[in-house]
């Protein structure tokens, strides 16, 4: 019998990269031939960077990890993470952990279009633009999806609605802008969308007698919202009631929901990198609909609820699992296998989770131990090697910087430097001396 993901991840961090590689082949997250891909060194080729940028000179390789114990709206999930710093992954499986045991996570996405603008920069009469725009509404409905997004429309999408909005200009004038909604299904529809609205733009002249300045589509795309819910049951009411406190900042203050923020999107660009989506393009959806009262407030929230702790993460998270990077990159498209989502808006449910439980870890570091701690081992790793250790002498020297870290309550490269020099001398650095040395 094949075994569970749950089993798998039993400490799974613990193991060897190759043990991991078995354990994934085990539970069919990933295959031979996976495995063989990776064990190479992954994408080597650059005849494939190529085809998506100009002036390709290499690849830039990234560590690409999974996160564990992710249990979704009932469903275990291996979620590739592609990124560059410490602790991320090491926090998020950690708190999926704690959930898992003694919570849940509930997702869904409210909404399906997707919004396209076209900008009507000067116009001679808003009124008459937007009568004449709403009367021929259907016409433009039926021939956008006749002529350009026909192949949505075989697959249950397309254009839904058009709207048209008055944006004043500054100076006293308003310019008309034209809204697009559109389902598009499991594509991002970046480019769908922006094609729309070009072919659009001919027509729209045609019966308002205004001009088209340009067609783009949106990244605040709040006509489709992910949402995801965490509970944990089993938390200590002190520890609960601080979590609300360093919610409340976040909520309340812009340089605090920045950072805020910053730790959701630890956990949601990684997932976004390593599957191929546009994280620029949801990091902007995101930030705009973070400010959308007018003040920048965190995109999560935490409260207490009958003696458990809530979280809450709501923004727009569109992703793609068709066309573009998702379907051509081989790394990329071996996480969308091992992930296993069935559609975009099950990835983008998922990516919401791991951005609000990789939030939760982070508050919980934040408001109990800080967050240094969880940074240190890897800390007096880096401060060893920054110091020159060789391989052999870096265990020494950490352990020497722990001790100093234990006293002080902080450590730097020269403390590291010096431990180093003491250690060669065959002098034992003694915790006094190094932490006498620069006062
Ligand atoms: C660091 O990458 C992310 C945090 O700053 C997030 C936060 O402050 O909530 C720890």
């Amino acid at each position: 019998m094949k075994k569970q993901l749950q089993d798998v991840f039993k400490g799974f961090s613990k193991l060897s990269r190759e043990e991991r590689l078995k354990a994934l082949r085990e539970v069919g997250a990933l295959h031979d031939s996976d495995i063989e891909y990776l064990s190479k060194g992954g994408l080597r080729d650059t005849t494939l960077g190529e085809k998506f940028i100009e002036n390709v000179i290499g690849y830039f390789q990234m560590p690409l990890g999974v996160a564990t114990n992710f249990r979704i709206d009932g469903k275990d999930f291996v979620i590739p993470m592609a990124v560059e710093e410490t602790s991320i992954v090491a926090a998020v499986c950690k708190s999926a952990k704690w959930i898992r045991e003694s919570g849940s996570i509930t997702t869904e996405v409210v909404g399906a279009e997707i919004i396209g603008q076209i900008q009507c920069a000067k116009i001679k009469d808003f009124t008459h633009f937007e009568k004449q725009i709403l009367s021929q509404k259907n016409y433009m409905i039926e021939i956008s999806n006749r002529e350009v997004a026909f192949g949505l429309v075989r697959r249950g999408g397309g254009v839904r609605d058009i709207q048209v909005r008055r944006v004043p200009r500054g100076d006293g004038s308003d310019m008309a802008v034209v809204h697009v909604l559109m389902d598009p299904c499991d594509a991002m529809g970046a480019n769908i969308m922006n094609q729309v609205c070009e072919f659009l733009k001919e027509p729209i002249e045609q019966f308002t007698g205004e001009k088209v300045t340009m067609c783009i589509l949106s990244n605040l795309v709040d006509t489709k919202i992910t949402r995801a819910v965490v509970h944990v049951k089993d938390i200590d009411a002190d520890l609960a009631e601080k979590i609300e406190e360093a919610s409340l900042f976040a909520q309340q203050d812009p340089y605090r929901a920045a950072t805020n923020n910053k730790g959701v999107l630890n956990g949601i660009d990684p997932v976004l990198v390593a599957t191929g989506n546009d994280w620029r393009a949801v990091e902007a959806g995101i930030h705009a609909y973070a400010c959308r009262d007018g003040q920048y407030r965190s995109i999560t929230r935490w409260y207490r609820e009958n003696g458990g702790l809530t979280g809450v993460f709501e923004a727009p998270l569109v992703v793609g699992t068709v066309g573009g990077v998702t379907t051509l990159h081989p790394t990329a498209m071996m996480c969308m296998k091992m992930l296993g989502t069935q559609s975009a808006n099950e990835l983008s449910r998922v990516i919401a989770a791991v951005g609000l439980v990789q939030n939760l870890g982070a508050l919980k570091a934040l408001t109990t131990v800080g967050i240094i701690e969880g940074h240190m081992k890897l800390h007096t790793k880096n401060l060893a090697l920054g110091a020159g250790a060789e391989e052999k002498e870096i265990p020494m020297v950490q352990k020497k910087l722990e001790e100093i870290l234990a006293i002080r309550k902080r450590i730097s490269l020269s403390n590291a430097i010096d431990v180093l020099k003491e250690l060669r001398a065959g002098q034992p650095a003694t915790t006094a001396t190094t932490t006498t040395h620069h006062h």
